[in-house]
């Protein structure tokens, strides 16, 4: 079992001394480890089983020590930066030769971001390296948003976990970078595209491809419950599930005619951003009820609705 506290000179100790922290961000939780020392990051993959062609995205909380780790911030990126950082948006850079391939996996770019989350931030303001931290799941599954779901899947394997509360926005960041002159988002994520694209112009989404992904974000089945999932119109899965024990996850409002206690609604004034923030928690809920299969229903594809459906999608797709 992990230690679960708020205790940040703790928390940097064990970061100072290679060791890995459950790390709170607004977006989902990470599994943290010192960037700069491979030991700690060669820990981070075994920990979560996680494919070494998988890279990895290093926190840090300030645009100056960003540059130090990068080689150079396209204008259009830099505006980016200082509009949403801190925030729920993650940039690929020129990596510097700090970075290493391991971090990477042998690409030439580096993920970067600036969490807003105060226990997140003051911890990195005391540290002279930056954090890698992919979330604090098992390669494939489900996101934590607590820190009772990261010492759930991962407590018997790390020291401890800084517990900042559920997070706020609830689905991992948004992935821009550039390819070319065009900006291209390669995970829908907590920061919207219209957000983006008032400050940035026209974006490119390349979220989609599933063979030889350049973000295994991007692999079609991904943040996948264990049980059978479902997506569709819910009123006909249970039709064609009849007869199965059935969990359901719904948008905005419950299912009438089945249990309540078998349903999640995901925010009962149809907000998207209460949504995205209920998502990860509703899933896994119903992943441990004793139910046969789960079925769910796609949002609306505005705001953090094309988020929220992309995670929908890949929990259900099955290769
Ligand atoms: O919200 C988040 O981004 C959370 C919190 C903890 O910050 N982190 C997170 O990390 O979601 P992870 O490792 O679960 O997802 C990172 C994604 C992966 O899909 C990875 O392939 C992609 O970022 N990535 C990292 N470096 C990349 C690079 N240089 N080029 C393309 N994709 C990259
Ligand atoms: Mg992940």
């Amino acid at each position: 079992m992990a230690i679960i506290g708020q205790d940040i000179a703790k928390a940097a100790k064990i970061l100072e001394e290679g060791g890995l922290v459950g790390l709170p961000t607004e977006t989902v939780y990470g599994l943290a480890a010192n960037a700069l020392n491979i030991e700690a990051v060669t820990a981070i993959f075994e920990t979560k089983q996680r494919p070494s062609f998988d890279p990895l995205i290093i926190h840090t909380d300030s645009i100056a020590k960003v540059k130090t780790y990068t080689r150079s911030m396209d204008p259009r990126l830099l505006r980016l930066a200082e509009r949403f950082w801190p925030g729920p948006l993650t940039l690929l850079l020129p990596r510097g030769e700090m970075i290493s391939d391991l971090v990477t996996s042998g690409l030439d770019t580096v993920a970067v971001r600036i969490p807003n989350h105060p226990l997140a931030l003051s911890l990195l303001k005391r540290l002279d390296f930056p954090l890698a931290a992919p979330s604090a799941n098992p390669f494939g599954y489900i996101s934590p948003t607590t820190a009772a779901h990261v010492e759930a899947q991962l407590g018997d394997k790390i020291p401890y976990i800084l517990d900042g509360g559920p997070s706020d926005i609830g689905i991992e960041s948004t992935i821009i970078g550039i390819e070319g002159d065009k900006l291209i988002v390669y995970r829908l994520g907590g920061m919207s595209l219209e957000m983006l694209s008032a400050v940035a112009g026209h974006l490119h989404v390349n979220a989609h491809s599933s063979s030889n992904p350049k973000s295994p974000g991007m692999l079609k089945s991904h943040y996948a419950p264990r049980k059978p999932f479902y997506l569709g119109e819910l009123s006909n899965l249970m039709k064609v599930h009849q007869g199965k024990k059935i969990g359901i996850l719904a948008f905005d409002q419950l299912l009438a005619d089945c249990p309540a206690s078998f349903q999640e609604v995901l925010s009962p004034s149809g907000d998207l951003s209460e949504a995205a923030q209920h998502l990860f928690s509703a899933m896994r809920r119903l992943d441990t009820l004793d139910v046969d299969l789960i079925i769910a229903s796609t949002v609306p594809d505005r705001g953090l609705g094309l988020a929220i459906n992309d995670r929908l999608r890949r929990a259900a797709a099955t290769e």
